[in-house]
């Protein structure tokens, strides 16, 4: 397991017979929610207490987004979109229990964080042939193994029969505030008001685009993480995958 901090340790303790039980299942969760709610830290967690593959979909359309900026793909002409689209392969590396994005065989984790990046990549993913060929790899990068995927169509578009769904959600002013200190942690120069137009303009485009908008599964249980800590974030999030996996147990067995 990664470097966890204190709370979430505790967390697992308390839940360790519960988290035993879900090891031993074969599952797909779904993530969804906006930009800094928190649903990436959750999904790494989650997937490193679980030991379930994690694959974070908004760093593919990141990915996507840099080799466009670095080719200078013109987005307005189909056909270059998908002569693009033909040169790339996205894959993932574990490397000391942290997931790395890697493009064409090069680590691009930093470059696709950058702020270049992330002023377009809204654009970028509402392009419904990007969209169509990223699903089509989220899906078969997934396979048969247990699953925690997190992005905005996770629960409505990738898998819309995942096991479990969760829909994270914050307060704007508490997710700028995340996004800042993680930029300022990473050395990048920003000020508050810059971040939190980014985050208006990403939340703007990634809900009212045409193709798979942002919006929450009708199945889809919605955590509010404003006032959770880290520890609190993940205990609450097993608690719900438990009591829903046992759910659609029951389900099934219902039904034989
Ligand atoms: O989660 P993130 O901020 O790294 O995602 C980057 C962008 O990718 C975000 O603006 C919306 C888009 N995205 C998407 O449209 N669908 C997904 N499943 C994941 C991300």
């Amino acid at each position: 397991m990664y470097g966890l901090p204190q709370g979430v340790s505790l967390a697992i303790n308390l839940l360790a017979g519960k988290i035993e039980q879900l090891k031993s299942k074969s599952l797909i969760i779904a993530i969804d929610g906006h930009s800094s709610s928190g649903k990436s830290t959750l999904a790494k967690d989650l997937s490193s207490i679980l030991q379930f593959l994690h694959i974070d979909s908004g760093a593919m359309y990141r990915a996507v987004t840099l080799y466009f900026l670095r080719n200078q793909v013109n987005v307005t002409k189909q056909e270059a979109i998908d002569c693009a689209l033909c040169e790339i392969v996205i894959d993932f590396e574990q490397i000391e229990g942290h997931s790395r994005t890697i493009l064409n065989g090069e680590d691009v984790e930093k470059q696709i964080r950058s702020m270049e990046v992330s002023q377009t990549v809204s654009d970028v993913a509402a392009i419904s042939s990007v969209r169509k060929f990223l699903v089509m790899q989220q899906r078969s990068l997934s396979g048969d193994h247990s699953v925690i995927m997190d992005g905005r169509d996770i629960g409505t578009v990738v898998f819309p029969d995942a096991d479990v769904k969760l829909f994270v959600t914050a307060s704007h002013e508490v997710r700028t505030q995340r996004r800042f200190d993680e930029l300022v942690s990473k050395g990048v120069d920003i000020s508050i008001s810059e971040v939190a137009q980014n985050l208006k303009n990403r939340d703007h485009i990634d809900s009212t685009r045409e193709d798979s908008p942002l919006k929450r599964a009708n199945d889809a249980i919605e955590l509010d993480t404003s006032h959770l800590n880290r520890g609190q974030m993940v205990s609450k999030a097993l608690q719900i995958i438990f009591e829903r996996s046992e759910q659609t147990k029951e389900q099934i067995d219902n039904t034989i």
